[in-house]
């Protein structure tokens, strides 16, 4: 394993969960704002996933991270090879990023395809001005899960890159309850891990 692989590794939220029959990876995506690591910890209070949370992996690899492009290919070199270690190991997994782009995605399907893993996609969306409202809360108050120094700008430069996902995924307004979506992916986990071969 690679020294950035392991300082990832390290890095993650304990305790990991145990290893299961089936493991498999949930992408929580959307734009800055939009609620991807909000979601991801209620989520992760009820299902068995590690989460790996691209803004904390960064902090993990750079004390200060300048976004450059070679940073993030660093990066998510480090965290896809992270993540199959984790699938590997019977370790589920939930990817918090914003994870944009279908060149973003396909390299996580060949990671699950590779493992055998099953994967579920959720899509985090908001209106602009609710998003524009949370960011700039985000930058008065800040809390221990909240590694990301996103702002409205880097979410204006991203909103018109985003790519429309291929596959089935859910689609989450977090202007609205959470709480339905966040049972049917719970529910849709728990299925997963338990299935037999
Ligand atoms: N379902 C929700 N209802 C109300 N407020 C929410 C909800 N989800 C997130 N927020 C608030 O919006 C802000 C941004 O949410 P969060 O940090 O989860 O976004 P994010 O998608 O992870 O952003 P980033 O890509 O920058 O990490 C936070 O202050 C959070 O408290
Ligand atoms: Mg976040």
């Amino acid at each position: 394993m690679g020294g950035d692989v392991q300082r990832l590794l390290e890095a993650l939220p304990r305790p990991l969960p145990l290893p299961v029959v089936i493991p498999g990876l949930v992408i929580v995506s959307g734009l800055p704002g939009t609620g991807k690591s909000h979601f991801a910890w209620r989520l992760a209070q009820r299902a068995p996933l590690a989460v790996v949370e691209s803004d904390a992996m960064r902090r993990a690899l750079v004390a200060s991270p300048t976004y450059s492009a070679e940073e993030s290919v660093r990066l998510f070199s480090a965290i896809h090879q992270l993540i199959e270690v984790l699938l590997t190991e019977g370790i589920p997994v939930l990817l918090d990023a914003t994870t944009l782009l279908e060149a973003h995605r396909e390299p996580l399907y060949q990671i699950a395809q590779r493992r055998r893993a099953w994967i579920i996609l959720a899509v985090m969306v908001a209106p602009p001005p609710v998003v524009h409202r949370r960011l700039n809360t985000r930058h008065n108050a800040r809390n221990r899960q909240d590694s990301s120094e996103a702002d409205w700008d880097v979410y204006e430069r991203m909103r018109f890159s985003q790519e429309p996902i291929s596959r089935p995924h859910y689609r989450v307004d977090t202007t609205r309850d959470i709480g339905p979506a966040l049972d049917r992916v719970v529910r849709e986990v728990q299925q997963n891990i338990q299935k037999a071969v």
